[in-house]
């Protein structure tokens, strides 16, 4: 009877040690002093883009020992906030996001800081006034990626005086990417009047709406002479449309889109996509890198600038086979 009490008192000693590892310390969480957990909390998982973003952040909060709680929004900034505001009750140590918009999010970053809590913007943008409320921000400059799609266009029809007709799959509207990626593809195609974008609408950056939206715009525009994609995923989901249409994606209609996913990238390489402008997924390394300082009270950068490319048809057919996403 003893020996069986015993047993007891070790087993639910040992029960109360393991929780206490992974449950945390009382600074959030982690297993020992300088133990991280981080907050994170996705848009949700609307495209290829978007599986190798949160498999980055994943894998790499493992590689760096830091513990995740992490949470999928459903594109829904509603869900965001309520994620971030469970992530101050639990006390993590760092907070990092993706905003689905960029508008809206002053009041609960102020929560996140009376709470001492830095906050890591990831990959888009909020347009909030005060910077003081999030310590860096890492991710893709969506301008330059509208500008690097416009220079293609104009560089493709510099021997024609015609006019080109262009139809525009849109990101979802109000976030970072869709109103940036317009505004540089505009600034650098407003300069010449033969670019005219006839019809322009959101395709909320998956495969689904884009096909739906391409349908639309076949129907009321016969003359279409390129389509501008804000991502791979609208862009394929297009070329079904263009398809069944009985159309030529690459051909009678010339398509531009950003992101570069592997089924971007073979559609660009099988001529079905014209020209691609990178944007990388892959943030995670560098995003527990800042987590680490911040959490430190080291000094970080206040904009990181994600490295990247772009594809014609024959670059995307040597590099397919080396694409990690
Ligand atoms: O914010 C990055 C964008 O979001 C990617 O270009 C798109 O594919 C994703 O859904």
């Amino acid at each position: 009877m003893l020996k069986r009490i015993s047993a007891l008192v070790i087993a639910g000693l040992t029960a109360l040690s393991v929780s206490a590892c992974g449950g945390g310390s009382g600074s959030g969480g982690g297993g020992g002093d300088d133990a991280i957990t981080m907050g994170f909390s996705q848009v949700g998982a609307e495209s290829g883009w978007r599986t190798a973003n949160t498999k980055s952040v994943q894998d790499s909060a493992k590689n760096a020992g830091i513990t995740l709680k992490f949470s999928d929004a459903q594109q829904k900034q509603e869900n965001q906030i309520k994620a971030i505001r469970s992530f101050i009750q639990q006390k993590v140590d760092v907070i990092a996001f993706s905003p689905v918009v960029e508008s809206g999010w002053d009041t609960v970053l102020k929560e996140a800081k009376d709470a001492k809590i830095p906050v890591i913007l990831t990959d888009r943008a909020v347009d909030s006034k005060d910077t003081t409320l999030y310590k860096t921000f890492l991710g893709s400059d969506f301008i330059e990626e509208g500008k690097k799609a416009g220079q293609w266009l104009v560089e493709e029809y510099k021997d024609s005086t015609d006019p080109v007709n262009i139809v525009e799959l849109q990101g979802t509207t109000g976030s970072a990417p869709a109103n940036d990626r317009k505004a540089g593809f505009q600034e650098i195609i407003g300069a010449d009047s033969k670019f005219k974008i006839i019809a322009s609408q959101t395709g909320d950056f998956t495969r689904a709406k884009g096909k739906e939206v391409m349908e639309a715009f076949l129907k009321s525009n016969p003359d279409i002479d390129v389509l501008y994609a804000h991502n791979d995923d609208m862009g394929l989901g297009a070329i079904e449309a263009i398809e069944g249409a009985g159309k030529v994606p690459g051909k009678d209609i010339k398509i531009i889109t950003v992101d570069a996913v592997k089924d971007g990238m073979q559609a660009l390489a099988d001529g079905k996509i014209n020209y691609i402008v990178e944007c990388s997924p892959l943030l995670g390394p560098q995003l527990m890198d800042l987590a680490k300082k911040v959490v430190k009270g080291e000094q970080v950068p206040a904009r990181v600038v994600t490295e990247e490319t772009t594809f014609t048809q024959e670059q995307a057919k040597d590099a397919l086979s080396s694409r990690q996403y």
